[in-house]
């Protein structure tokens, strides 16, 4: 039985599917296995395992072959697999979504929120550049978050883990998804609010929302246009939900007081316009990027392809 696994992961991996009789071709480099080692090493596997940054089409399905019969996604998206493809040919697809993973995805969250709010990043680059000539009543001012309305757009397990959060910080929190959740608005003390009002009256928004044809571009020139002036906007979803050039005209012309991207639409290329602004901070898709995730996603993925073979449903069969 023959695995392909597109980059190193962290923690034990290797070992544990050679012990289990696979035979193991790693792709052992610090970057992605580009498109064409992926088509000719794909060829005749039992088990991919790869990362969010493969495209996994019918091209690469076809080039594997029917002996293809899982693919064990290292991620909690999958906007990267042809799920349709996959089922035509019989291929079970799995993801790695876990508590480890949410915790980590919303405490970068509440990270960004902080370092936009109080300018953070700025600072520390402005003190490192020798500009900090002594106490200064009017440097760096931010603003406070007690009493600030947090709006989520998607309140899945991310969304409700960075609600839960925003307590803390004394916020009022409202969210937006299909339906509205009378159980997590007793927990959480949030309220539903349609995407207007919430675009209207939120001080921060927060991404937490899968890329679906539904949600990509959903942050555009009219939605940005609705936002409160002087609010800041947070994507640590997906980059395609947020069209970039319009995000960047926003932010020029002041109807957004700064953003906080870990995610883009084209990565890892990033709009120029945005790399050159000093109230946008970018983080390079590190949300979920802690030991504790990781090693998780790393036993969930290994896992998934030993449960598969051993004739056992595998955790988190992704039904598209
Ligand atoms: C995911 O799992 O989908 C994250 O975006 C990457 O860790």
């Amino acid at each position: 039985m023959k695995v392909l696994i597109t980059r190193k992961i962290p923690g034990e991996f290797v070992e544990r599917l050679k012990n289990a009789g696979f035979e193991v071709d790693l792709w052992n480099r610090d970057c992605p296995m580009g498109r064409q080692y992926l088509l000719e090493r794909v060829v005749g596997v039992d088990a991919l395992l790869s990362l969010l940054t493969d495209k996994i089409d019918a091209e690469l399905m076809d080039k594997a072959g029917p002996s293809l019969k899982i693919i064990s996604n290292y991620a909690v998206g999958f906007d990267n697999i042809d799920l349709d493809e996959a089922k035509k040919r019989g291929i079970v697809v799995t993801n790695t979504p876990s508590k480890e993973v949410n915790e980590a995805v919303a405490e970068h969250t509440w990270a960004l929120i902080l370092a936009l709010s109080r300018r953070i990043v700025e600072a520390d680059e402005a003190t490192r550049r020798g500009g900090y000539y002594g106490w200064d009543p009017d440097i760096f001012l931010g603003r406070s978050l007690v009493g600030k309305t947090l709006g989520i757009i998607g309140l899945g397990n991310i969304g409700t883990m960075v609600a839960r959060r925003a307590k803390g910080y004394e916020m009022n929190v409202i969210y937006n998804k299909h339906n509205p959740d009378p159980e997590a608005e007793k927990e959480l003390e949030v309220k539903f609010a349609s995407l207007d009002e919430l675009l209207s009256t939120s001080d921060f928004i927060s991404l937490h929302v899968p890329l679906t044809e539904e949600t990509r571009g959903l942050i555009n020139k009219e939605t940005l246009g609705k936002m409160k002036r002087g609010s800041y906007l947070v994507n640590t979803a997906r980059g395609p939900i947020v069209c970039e050039q319009d995000l960047a005209e926003a932010l020029r012309t002041g109807v957004l007081a700064g953003a906080a991207l870990d995610v883009f639409e084209n990565e890892p290329n990033i709009n120029p316009e945005l790399l050159a602004m000093e109230n946008v901070i970018l983080t390079p898709h590190i949300a979920s990027s802690t030991w504790e995730a990781r090693l998780k996603m790393t036993d969930q993925a290994v896992s998934a392809i030993l449960d598969f073979f051993s004739g056992k449903t595998p955790e988190n069969v992704v039904r598209g």
